[in-house]
């Protein structure tokens, strides 16, 4: 069964924009409920640890350096069918290939600097929401 959580990242492109508050609208116009969310910055160090699972990517070293050149937003969503939903909300990793009305393909700059982060599975939501969120962050 599918489970009802995701986590989200609005990245540094998107918040130095200005769009973190669209974003969330859409979001939340989508169904999902922000059960846990703060503004923070990603250390390269940390954003290395985040993507671990790409170490071995050509892109890895400039992805580290983005997600740590400016302030973010983290957050845990709520709604059934939470990462599958999400992903369709947010469009393809590339905005040229995201479809119409996505978050991507409203919002992101390219491949890399794609607006949003969106987990892959319910175990991967856990392991980032944990990587965000301690237990007396996660109250609700
Ligand atoms: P995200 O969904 O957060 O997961 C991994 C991130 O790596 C991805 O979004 C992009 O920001 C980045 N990424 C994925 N593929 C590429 C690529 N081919 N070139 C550059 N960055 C990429």
């Amino acid at each position: 069964m599918a489970g009802n959580r995701t986590f989200t990242m609005i990245k540094p492109d998107a918040f130095e924009a200005g769009n973190s508050g669209a974003i969330l609208k859409m979001i939340e116009e989508a169904g999902f409920k922000i059960v846990a969310m703060k503004a923070t910055r990603l250390t390269p160090e940390l954003a290395g640890k985040f993507y671990e699972v790409h170490k071995e990517r050509p892109f890895y070293a400039d992805l580290c350096k983005y997600m740590s050149s400016g302030p973010i937003i983290a957050a845990i969503l709520e709604k059934n069918n939470a990462v599958e939903d999400f992903r369709t909300l947010i469009g393809a990793t590339n905005p040229a290939n995201a479809a119409e009305g996505t978050i991507r393909k409203i919002f992101a700059k390219s491949i890399e600097a794609n607006a949003v982060h969106g987990s892959d599975s319910d175990e991967n939501a856990a392991i980032e929401g944990n990587f965000y969120f301690s237990q007396l962050e996660r109250v609700i």
